[in-house]
């Protein structure tokens, strides 16, 4: 029976691209901060050695008004068809990711203190999206995001 919080295609590799990083900075820096980003790599396999994977985008959009995302918060939001988790965690630092479990694909939430994976009970870190317990082991994907204009933007 199919699971009622699976995400649909998330299973599948066409709808992300992967960015391989080890110099990857934090997040909410604005676009100048990523160009250290490192090889384009295929999804598939390669993702499975807990290496940070990185959705390649081309498009600011808004994610959520920075008033509606105080620091220290949390939030659920969906950009472009992207279903997204974000945390704020400064005045000019957000993080976003993917909110489709390294698991088996169900729909990540945001809490005040961990995304979590109602199927099995995975949780990921607020900053990190390391999968910090349960059956996931890779990381949340990061969109990179940042605070422009009053608004949280999110690169897809
Ligand atoms: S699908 Fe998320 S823990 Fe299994």
């Amino acid at each position: 029976m199919a699971d009622a919080t699976a995400v649909p295609g998330a299973s599948g590799c066409p709808r992300r691209a992967f960015l391989r990083s080890g110099a990857y900075g934090t997040a909410g820096l604005g676009a100048a901060a990523f160009g250290a980003v490192g090889t384009l790599t295929g999804c598939s396999d390669e993702q499975d050695d807990g290496a940070e994977a990185v959705h390649e985008g081309s498009d600011w959009q808004a994610a959520s008004s920075a008033e509606d995302l105080p620091v220290g918060s949390t939030a659920d939001a969906e950009v472009a068809g992207y279903l997204l988790v974000l945390h704020r965690a400064a005045d000019d630092e957000v993080h976003a990711f993917e909110a489709v479990c390294t698991h088996e694909g169900c729909r990540v939430e945001a809490e005040q203190e961990r995304y979590y994976c109602p199927c099995h009970g995975s949780v990921f870190a607020l900053d990190s999206g390391d999968a910090e317990a349960g059956p996931a082991r890779e990381p949340l994907t990061r969109f990179q995001a940042r605070i422009q204009g009053g608004s949280v933007e999110v690169l897809v």
